[in-house]
């Protein structure tokens, strides 16, 4: 057996449909290109039949990912099948994922049928799905929870059908590792074809167990993990990626395993994904948590000062992590910005330098001294900009204090026109938002959340404010950084309103494709 593993990542599926509010397209794109160059083999973009925006998103997704194989999502049913093959057929390789529940409580509650019944859509499904490609990979839905016997009969029937992976979720997190061991090693003691295939797990995380249960299962022969950054998804969440990658590196004379992770970039994805999906990461979270490599009792710091391995399993920068000596200040030049970007893992062509150093200039002048976080952040807001912005602000001011009724003008570009409004609120950022309502002339989006977060430390810190704004029935994300607290809000609003706009263009477009079509 090969001691290859394969690192399956559905952070933009699984991880995506947990989240508080929907990415766009660029957004889930430019987490596409950081997973592709964190080497995972297969990236799961999504679920093309559930939305125009996921057919979108998935289609754009095969479109630009040229090194990891693409993969869409379906239930067992042609429709979705069909949407999967039409959304990926662009892609350089790409993997249909078909699934169906195998439980008892699944089959009986949720699907109505016989077992019988769920083998056939089982096995219609991958011939179908096979139609559109030879990469085809199969799910029993709840398969922690249901009958070995069954199981065993399902993953053989999947395999003779086609089905190239065979993927066992334990959907609820219910197993123990002990438990869900076992059930990797029944599978391959009882199911005659089980070599044609490749074995792949898919844990969820409700008793803490997900990464545990997927290393007990690659000790069974298990050969691809389903993983997401950052544990995001469902619930409690998927198994880690980030620290399933870093167990079979760290633990590999022990294990025997390889994946093709290049753990370097293990830090920079964590971030991206963090901000992006709006899912801050708890600070003793193991790998990516921000007290994951610092010493705070004496004994320790003397212990790692006097032989890092002390204390430490593994290095900081073995997952990204490069400390700065470097003093940024408004007098360090272009080429000191763009080598401290390349020692924390940007590529040039991630940024434009121009505006980040223009930005980082602005930023010196109010700080005084730039540290690594306010650059990456600097650099996260570049990468954000939204291209064409139908909504723009152009100009704000806001008062507010003590015994005075806080109010806000605002002056935006609303496609072709300028207009400037005022409002007074109960804050200066209500009296900013009620201003940009004045302009836009009705209530566009409905706030639903608002959180303010500094980026780094101290009073002169950058204010990062992330905003959740509904808006016909569905949910938008929207962040803004500045070192003011109302402008910061006000910018994350705009990029709210700037997502309804392109989400509405979305829409536009796939009703005219429906309508050409039906002609
Ligand atoms: O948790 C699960 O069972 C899933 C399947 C669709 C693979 O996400
Ligand atoms: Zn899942």
């Amino acid at each position: 057996m090969s001691n290859q593993v394969k690192i399956f990542d559905t952070t933009l599926r699984d991880g995506e449909q947990a989240l508080p509010a929907s990415l766009t397209v660029k957004e889930k794109l430019q987490i596409a290109f950081a997973i592709e160059r964190l080497g995972v083999d297969i990236i799961e973009a999504g679920f093309p039949v559930s939305s125009p925006g996921d057919f979108a998103s998935v289609q754009s997704i095969a479109r630009e990912i040229k090194n990891a194989t693409v993969c869409g999502l379906s239930r067992a049913l042609e429709k979705d099948i069909d949407a999967c093959g039409e959304a990926l057929k662009v892609a350089n390789q790409f993997r249909i994922h078909t699934f169906i529940a195998t439980s008892d409580i699944h089959v009986g509650a949720k699907l109505k049928k016989s077992q019988e019944e769920i083998v056939e859509m089982a096995v219609r499904a991958i011939k179908h799905a096979r139609r559109y490609t030879d990469d085809v990979e199969f799910s029993c839905e709840d398969a922690g929870r249901t009958h070995i016997d069954y199981l065993c009969r399902m993953v053989e029937a999947a395999i003779t059908a086609g089905a190239t992976t065979v993927n066992i979720p334990d959907t609820v997190g219910y197993t123990t590792p002990t438990e869900f061991g076992g059930i990797i090693k029944n599978l391959f003691d009882r199911v005659p074809n089980i070599d044609k295939a490749t074995i792949s797990v898919h844990c969820h995380n409700d008793l803490g167990l997900a990464v545990a249960n997927s290393l007990a299962a690659v000790e069974y022969g298990a050969r691809q993990v389903e993983a997401t950054i950052n544990g995001i998804g469902e619930r409690a969440g998927n198994c880690s990626l980030e620290e399933i990658a870093m167990i079979l590196q760290t633990r590999q004379a022990m294990l025997g395993l390889n994946t093709n992770i290049n753990s370097h970039e293990i830090s920079r994805t964590s971030k991206l994904v963090s901000q992006l999906c709006n899912m801050p990461v708890q600070a003793n979270k193991a790998i990516v948590g921000a007290n994951a490599f610092s010493h705070s009792s004496g004994i320790h710091q003397d212990g790692v000062l006097k032989a890092q391995n002390t204390y430490e399993i593994m290095t900081p920068e073995s997952v990204g992590i490069n400390k700065n000596n470097l003093n940024l200040t408004s007098r360090s030049g272009r080429h000191v910005i763009k080598h401290r970007l390349t020692e924390l893992g940007y590529k040039q062509t991630d940024y434009d330098l121009e505006a980040i150093y223009s930005a980082f200039l602005k930023l010196a002048d109010k700080k005084g001294q730039v540290f690594d976080y306010d650059l990456e952040a600097l650099l996260f807001f570049d990468q954000q900009k939204q291209d064409e912005a139908y909504f723009e602000l152009l100009y704000l001011q806001a008062n507010s204090g003590r015994e005075i009724i806080p109010s806000a003008t605002v002056k935006m570009r609303i496609g072709e026109k300028e207009i400037t409004e005022s409002a007074i609120g109960n804050g200066p950022v209500d009296a900013a938002f009620n201003a940009i309502t004045k302009a836009i002339g009705h209530n566009r989006v409905d706030v639903v959340d608002f959180k303010l977060d500094s980026k780094g430390e101290g009073a002169d810190a950058l204010a990062q404010v992330s905003v959740i704004a509904e808006y016909n029935g569905r949910r938008f994300n929207g962040i803004g950084l500045a070192t003011d607290i109302v402008e910061s809000g006000v910018k994350a609003l705009i990029y709210v309103l700037n997502n309804t706009h392109l989400a509405d263009q979305i829409d536009q477009q796939k009703k005219q494709q429906v309508n050409i079509a039906g002609v």
